[in-house]
């Protein structure tokens, strides 16, 4: 059976070490980080995960802003509050909560975040360092960064010779996850919606990351026996009617956990690991602002 990665205990881990320096970075007479949160429209996911970003950067230590727009809010006074933000020397880190309405063009509001803000790693500054290995001085999204930190608790740092396949080519995740596992030396392949013979691909993998929002979508045998498995989704199923609603990932965890050799659960796995690496970036950034 498998090694069930706990991800809040590591989450945990990140997030005390962030609190730490942030209490000594005061001392030294540093700046207090600052994060801002924008949310546009009431979506209750994303409410849910805005709130606790916010709550986990007052535990922090953290200067901690919440904007709550209403759905209807234009593009213009959106981009409008991000130059504030921007402008603002008591915010080191902007995050604005995605998906956002369909008035509004998420690829513009991100780019207007300044590359020094960008605590989520989505601007094309942020996006080219990572593509072109320029780790330390880039915002490494959240997600994929939590992930790499959960494969190297598995791994160590050199992930030479190991094969990984990413499923999943978002830009949030996908995408990100596999220029930094190629960083660390391994070889990797994208699949997708399109790729043929997933089950085949994904037993070459010795690490498997799932992330393409699709309950239970990989089953016991994709998984290599002895692979490291990484479960990015979080999907809310309910199986019967009248059934309390509960969380899934991409990865049908009992079976792949005969197969696999370690593997992150859902809750409990990669979800705590973005909030913990999201204050790491904030800080960082504060950090950086310092000089
Ligand atoms: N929506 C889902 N995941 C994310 C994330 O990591 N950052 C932002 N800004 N929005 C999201």
């Amino acid at each position: 059976m498998a090694e069930v990665i706990n991800g809040k205990l590591v989450g945990e881990e990140v997030v005390a070490k962030v609190k730490e320096a942030t209490a000594s970075l005061l001392e030294d007479g540093g700046a207090q980080p600052g994060l801002a949160v924008v949310i546009v429209g009431e979506d209750p996911a994303s409410q849910v995960y805005v709130n606790s970003k916010s709550r986990k950067a007052k535990e922090c230590g953290f200067h901690s802003e919440q904007h709550t727009l209403p759905a209807e809010t234009s593009e213009a006074d959106l981009l409008g509050l991000v130059e504030k933000l921007n402008a603002d020397p008591a915010i080191h880190g902007i995050l604005v909560q995605l998906p956002l309405p369909a008035q509004i063009d998420s690829a513009k509001v991100i780019q207007a975040i300044a590359a020094e803000k960008d605590v989520d790693g989505f601007n094309f500054t942020n996006v080219g360092k990572i593509g072109v290995g320029e780790l330390d001085s880039a915002f490494v999204p959240c997600t994929p960064a939590g992930c790499m930190i959960l494969v190297e608790r598995v791994h160590g740092k050199d992930l030479s010779g190991l094969t990984a396949v990413v499923i999943g080519r978002s830009n949030i995740v996908g995408k990100p996850m596999a220029n930094l596992l190629l960083a660390a030396n391994c070889t990797v392949t994208i699949a997708h919606s399109r790729t043929r013979d997933l089950a085949t691909l994904a037993r070459t993998a010795d690490i498997l990351v799932a992330a393409v929002g699709r309950p239970e979508i990989v089953k016991g045998d994709w998984v290599k026996p002895g692979a490291t498995v990484i479960d990015v989704g979080i999907n809310r199923v309910v199986s019967a009617e009248g059934e309390k609603a509960r969380l899934v990932g991409d990865v049908a965890f009992a079976e792949a956990s005969e197969n696999a050799g370690a593997i992150t659960p859902v809750p409990g796995g990669v979800g705590p690991m973005t909030i913990a690496m999201l204050m790491a970036n904030t800080l960082a950034s504060a950090y950086r602002a310092s000089g």
